[in-house]
Formats: C-alpha cells, sequence, structure tokens
C-alpha cells in the first residue's frame, strides 16, 4: 500500500481531485466504483468544479454504487444513491444510463444483489473507498471474507450508529448491499482515503494488524496498486504505513 499524506485537508482534498481529473482524462470510459460518507465530499466538490469549467467530462465514463443502505425509503436523504447524486452526480454530465445505483427495494434482495455483482465485470478501472472506524471498506464488516462477493450484509452496531447521521436521525438502517471484497480487490486501482482525527485509530490498526476478515481494510494490503490518502490528523506522525506479518 502506498501512503499519500497531506498536512491539511484543502491540500488533501486538492490532490485527490487533480488525481481523479487526471485518471479520467487518461481514461475516458474508466469503469468508476465511488463511495459515499462524508470523507469524499470535498473531493467531490473538486472534481464537480472541475467538469463545470471543462477539464474534464464523465459521459464516456461508468459510475457504480460501492453500497447502499437497505430498509428505508429511496428518497431519504442518507440513502448512498441520494448522497452520491447530492455530492457528485447532479454537479457531472455522466449520461443517467451509466450510473449504475444498487436495488435494495426488490422482492429477492439476494438476487438483486447477485445481479448487480454480474455487473461489475470487467473489473473497475478505480474504486474509491472510504474506512469505518471498525475498519470496514463498503458495507464489508469485520468477519468478511476476502473472497467475499456483492451482497445483502447485516451492518454492524457501531456502522448502525453512525448511519443515523446520514439521516438527520430519521431513519437507522440494519442492513445494506455492498460490492464485496473479491471485486474490490480485482479492481485495477484503490484509492483508500481518510481524514480527520477521528480515523487515526483505524489508520494505526492497518499499520499494526496482520491482514485478515479482523479488519476488511486489511486485504488492501494485498492489492498490487492501492493508495492510502490521508491528512495529518488521520496520520499524525506517521510517514510510511507497513503491515504486520
Ligand atoms: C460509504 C461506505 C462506508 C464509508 C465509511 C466512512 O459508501 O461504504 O464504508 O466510506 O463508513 O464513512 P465517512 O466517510 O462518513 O467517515
Amino acid at each position: 500500500m502506498m501512503i499519500a499524506r497531506f498536512p491539511t485537508i484543502d491540500e488533501w482534498a486538492d490532490h485527490v481531485a487533480d488525481q481523479f481529473v487526471a485518471l479520467l482524462n487518461a481514461k475516458p470510459n474508466a469503469r468508476l466504483c465511488l463511495p459515499t460518507g462524508n470523507t469524499p465530499l470535498p473531493v467531490y466538490e473538486r472534481v464537480a468544479a472541475a467538469v463545470r469549467d471543462r477539464r474534464v467530462s464523465f459521459c464516456e465514463a461508468e459510475v457504480f454504487l460501492l453500497d447502499e443502505f437497505g430498509g428505508v425509503p429511496a428518497d431519504a436523504a442518507g440513502r448512498c444513491d441520494v448522497m452520491l447524486r447530492r455530492g457528485l452526480i447532479d454537479h457531472v454530465d455522466l449520461p443517467e444510463d451509466r450510473y449504475h445505483r444498487i436495488d435494495t427495494h426488490a422482492g429477492d434482495v439476494d438476487a438483486s444483489a447477485r445481479a448487480y455483482d454480474a455487473r461489475l465485470h470487467p473489473a473497475f478501472d478505480l474504486t474509491i473507498l472510504g474506512i469505518g472506524a471498525n475498519g470496514h471498506i463498503g458495507m464489508n464488516e469485520p468477519g468478511a471474507p476476502v473472497d467475499s462477493p456483492t451482497r445483502r450484509v447485516d451492518l454492524a452496531q457501531e456502522t448502525m450508529d453512525g448511519a443515523e447521521r446520514y439521516f438527520g436521525g430519521t431513519h437507522r438502517p440494519t442492513w445494506g448491499i455492498t460490492v464485496g471484497v473479491k471485486p474490490l480487490l480485482a479492481s485495477r486501482e484503490v484509492w483508500l482515503l481518510a481524514t480527520g482525527v477521528s480515523k487515526a485509530p483505524v489508520l494505526q490498526r492497518l499499520a499494526t494488524e496482520p491482514v485478515g476478515p479482523p479488519l476488511p481494510a486489511s486485504y488492501l494490503h494485498v492489492h498490487p496498486n492501492c493508495t492510502l490518502f490521508a491528512d495529518a490528523a488521520a496520520l499524525p506522525g506517521r510517514a510510511t504505513l507497513e503491515v504486520a506479518t
């Protein structure tokens, strides 16, 4: 895992957005798997500005949602689809049929997850991830196997607690559908984003614990082209991130 560490969140966001624009200009038809949550928002804001300034275009790209909460109304403010539209999709020139959402309202949720998984080939060109305080990536919670496909998952207690803030306290999802660890690791390139002091403890775990199911983000250590982009608050006094064996 490569590490890119920035003194401030603005420098972090400028750099990640520049990298995003460069990647999309180099491969306009890139298949992108994108997260929601709060971490990527400053990056999305800058990428949207680049589209407005005609420095980049999404018109040939494909965007796949990384995950989605189940058991909440389709238009609830904290749904991943609603959050990604609000943060990025509504502000860029991505054709509607190139934006892939996850259907959690289907009668057969497992079949819906399998159908989404089947659309993830060929592999993503770029996957962007945030990290949960418990080490989750997407909704791959602790215990997720390395070869897990896209599937319905029960959320960990702390994920449920944390998700309430996305919904302004109106909903408390207990499950979701997530792109699995297997298709995430198949991505040509992965960027793990982490900012703020609240992410420091889990990044410390990432630096010291062995690769395995208790810390799903640790699987990224075995990916050949993964970069952690962090600000100094999330990665205090640390220039490198070694994997424990
Ligand atoms: C969001 C997602 C989650 C978040 C993680 C961090 O689509 O899959 O894994 O990336 O929970 O959330 P924030 O960025 O809000 O701290």
